[in-house]
This record gives structure tokens, C-alpha cells and sequence, in this order.
């Protein structure tokens, strides 16, 4: 069907792109997963000692090239556990990036460690690592990349760094359920993976998390921590380390055995459509999708991600996203505030840490500065959700066709953009 890009924009009472359809929903579920859960009801073992953590534990270490995996109640909780995994002591400095869901710094302070931010690469996002040796110091005991989008950040430079200097790798992998680096799937190069199940990601189960080590010491002291403190061979009130209940229920590891058999076939869905987006939305001035680097052999796609130009198009990015909604596509602008801009850094509420204050007396986040996710947040970043790339061809030409509607119509929207 030819669509006449030219013609009114939705937002000024025009005819929308996209009038009367939906992008696929998320989850997506079916029998499969009512069965499980009816299975698991009926078992009558609901909590620990079911057979469905185990089940998920031994395939989803398997399928993320790893020895290892420690189911949990969520993934920030398993990036702060991992942190206390490692053994980093109270008041170390762990350096993460800015633009990213603010669990990857909050678990640093909530391990009584402090956040050090590196700025990210402009072609993806990721953490930059040529800006990560200068923050180094005596206290720097780790790095938490985080594989934003579903993209695998720079880990052989980040590895090489981390030997360099004695530092260890949490991968936050939230984003990157199955992704690849170089072949090898994300949360096996580094020390500890850690995976998020929460409802939004490309693998979920309403809540949840796992860590993924190929360190037998380090995977058993996440297992401890999650499960009070128990040893695996040990008596049941016998609390060998500092944990607590992080016990993921069985109804939820029951659900994400079903959702791991599709991940596959989505994955390869959004690699498809992703690729198709990429290259025609990169013909419109002004839009760049963020480049996807040669090592990057499997890509996740958490998030569709694009730049935007605001000065090609004339009008600002929020105006632009207005724009684009109102025409039927779901496009936001993402993270708008990096975690050091959060009210709670800048007040430092982290204060009640004695570590923290004992070690970081003058620490002020207002002086941070990251001029690459700052653009990223606050000027250029665009975001789709996932789930719009299980959509059809047809329904990438909406997106495109969308995109290049508000671009040919963009001087109608100046006015519209000042009184915005
Ligand atoms: C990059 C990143 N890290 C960590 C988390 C935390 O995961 P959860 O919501 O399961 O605690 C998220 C969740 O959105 C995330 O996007």
C-alpha cells in the first residue's frame, strides 16, 4: 500500500498512520504457560525444593555458555549480590554507566560501594571504555557494563582493563537475553552475569533474576546469599554468610521454562526487523539508528534504538515523539535522566551509608559530567519497545513511513513546537 508521507500529520487532525492496529503485545503467552502453571499448582511445591528453579538454572546457564546460574527475586538484586559475591568491601568505588536503568548504580550503593560514572559511546551507548581507566584509584574494585538495548558493550577492551588493574566484571545483561560478543553469549565473559525477568524484558516471568557465572566459588556464595546464607551441604539453620530470602518462587521459574523455548525464534523475529528498520530509517536527515558494531554477533533487542537530530528536523525531540504517537507508533524518549542527575544522587540520601560517608566526604554528583549519555538523554535517544519488532514487515513500513511523515511535515510542526 503507498502512503502519502506528505499528507496532514495526526497530530494537527490528520489521518493517523496506523489507525486501528496494535503492535504485538508482551508478554505473550499461551497454554503452554497455563499448563505449567496449573503443573506447578498441582505439585504442591511452590517455593524451595521444586523442580522448576532447577530445571530453568541447568538451561538457562546452558544457554547463556555458562556453568552456572542462581535463580533470584529480581535483577537488581542480583547485581548487588553479585557485587557481595565478589567480596568488594564497603566504600569501594565501582565504575558503571550513566545511561541506564538506575538499579545498575543503586546496587552499588546498596552493596555500601559508590558509583562511579563513565561516560558511554556515542554509536551505541554502551560504556565507553577509553573513559573508564582515568576513573581508576586505589578503591576501584569493579566494572558493571551494561549490554544497553540488548547490544553487547566493548568487553575485550573492558576485560583487558579489569586484568589490567584487578578489577572484577558484572555484566548487567537486563537488556541482553541471549545476546553474543564475538560468539559468546553475554554474562559468560565477564565474572558474573546478571538477568532480569521482569515483565518489560525479552524474557520474563512477571518478576525475577538470575546471576550466570563460569566461577563455581562465585556462583555458590550467590547461591548462599539468596538462600540466607545457607551452605549447599549444610543443616537448614546453619547461616554460614550474610544473605536473606532472594528465593525465586517455582510459579515464576514454571513460566520462564516455557518462555525460554521461544526466545530463539523472537530473537532471530527482532534481529530481522531491526536490521529491516535500520536501513531504511537511516535514509531519513536527521535519523541514525545506533550503530550495530561487527562484534556484536547476536543482538537481543531489548530496545530499538535511534538518534534523533533535532536541529536537521527543526523541532525538539519531545515534539518529534508526539508526533510519531499520535500517528499509531510507540516511541518514547527513554531514560531523559542519567542516575547522577536523579534527585536522590544530588541530595545524597546515600548518606545514611557510614562507609560511604566515612570514605567519600566530598563526593558530589553534581559535578559529574558525561557529555555522551547527556546528549543521549536529554537530546538525541529514541526508544521502541521489543515487542514492536515481533511485529510484520507491514508493520515496520508503519514505523518508517511514520517517521518519514513527520519528517515531511516537520515545518508545520515549528509553531506547534514553540508553544510545546
Ligand atoms: C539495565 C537494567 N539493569 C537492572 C535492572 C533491574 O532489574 P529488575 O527490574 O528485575 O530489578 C533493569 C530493569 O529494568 C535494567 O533495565
Amino acid at each position: 500500500m503507498t502512503v502519502n508521507t506528505k499528507s496532514r500529520l495526526a497530530l494537527l487532525g490528520g489521518q493517523k498512520i496506523r489507525e486501528g492496529k496494535t503492535f504485538p503485545a508482551w508478554p505473550q503467552y499461551g497454554e503452554n504457560e497455563q499448563n505449567a502453571l496449573l503443573r506447578t499448582l498441582n505439585s504442591g511445591v511452590w517455593g524451595y525444593g521444586g523442580t522448576e528453579t532447577e530445571k530453568f538454572e541447568k538451561a538457562f546457564a546452558e544457554y547463556q555458555h555458562c556453568k552456572y546460574c542462581v535463580t533470584m527475586t529480581n535483577g537488581s538484586v542480583t547485581l548487588r549480590n553479585a557485587l557481595l559475591a565478589c567480596g568488594i568491601e564497603a566504600g569501594s568505588e565501582v565504575i558503571v554507566p550513566p545511561y541506564t536503568f538506575l538499579a545498575t548504580a543503586t546496587s552499588v550503593i546498596e552493596a555500601n560501594c559508590v558509583p562511579v560514572f563513565a561516560d558511554v559511546d556515542p554509536d551505541t551507548y554502551c560504556i565507553n571504555p577509553k573513559q573508564i581507566e582515568a576513573l581508576i584509584t586505589p578503591r576501584t574494585k569493579a566494572i558493571i557494563p551494561v549490554h544497553l538495548g540488548g547490544q553487547a558493550a566493548d568487553m575485550d577492551e573492558i576485560m583487558k582493563i579489569a586484568r589490567t588493574n584487578g578489577l572484577y566484571v558484572i555484566e548487567d545483561c537486563a537488556h541482553a537475553h541471549g545476546a553474543e560478543y564475538k560468539g559468546r553469549r553475554v554474562g559468560s565473559i565477564g565474572d558474573i552475569g546478571s538477568f532480569s525477568f521482569q515483565s518489560s524484558k525479552n524474557l520474563c516471568s512477571g518478576e525475577g533474576g538470575a546471576i550466570v557465572s563460569n566461577n563455581k566459588e562465585l556462583a555458590d556464595k550467590c547461591w548462599s546469599i539468596q538462600n540466607c546464607g545457607r551452605i549447599k551441604d549444610g543443616a537448614w539453620y546453619q547461616h554460614e554468610n550474610l544473605g536473606s530470602n532472594y528465593r525465586l518462587s517455582q510459579f515464576q521459574a514454571a513460566i520462564l521454562n516455557e518462555q525460554l523455548k521461544k526466545l530463539d525464534k523472537e530473537t532471530e523475529k527482532r534481529q530481522l526487523n531491526a536490521a529491516y528498520l535500520d536501513e531504511k530509517l537511516s535514509r531519513i536527515p536527521g535519523i541514525r539508528p545506533l550503530a550495530r558494531k561487527e562484534e556484536s554477533t547476536r543482538m537481543a533487542y531489548h530496545l530499538y534504538l535511534f538518534r534523533y537530530d533535532a536541529e536537521v528536523f527543526g523541532i525538539s525531540r519531545k515534539t518529534f515523539l508526539e508526533a510519531l504517537t499520535a500517528e499509531g507508533i510507540p516511541a518514547c524518549a527513554g531514560y531523559v535522566t542519567l542516575i547522577y542527575q536523579q534527585p536522590f544522587m544530588l541530595k545524597k540520601q546515600f548518606a545514611s551509608f557510614t562507609e560511604w560517608k566515612h570514605t567519600n566526604k566530598s563526593l558530589d554528583y553534581s559535578k559529574t559530567k558525561c557529555p555522551v549519555a547527556e546528549k543521549a538523554a536529554g537530546q538525541e535517544g529514541c526508544w521502541m519497545h521489543h515487542s514492536v519488532l515481533l511485529g510484520t514487515q507491514e508493520d515496520m513500513d508503519d514505523i518508517v513511513n511514520a517517521v518519514s511523515k513527520v519528517y515531511e511535515n516537520r515545518k508545520e510542526l515549528c509553531n506547534f513546537n514553540k508553544q510545546a
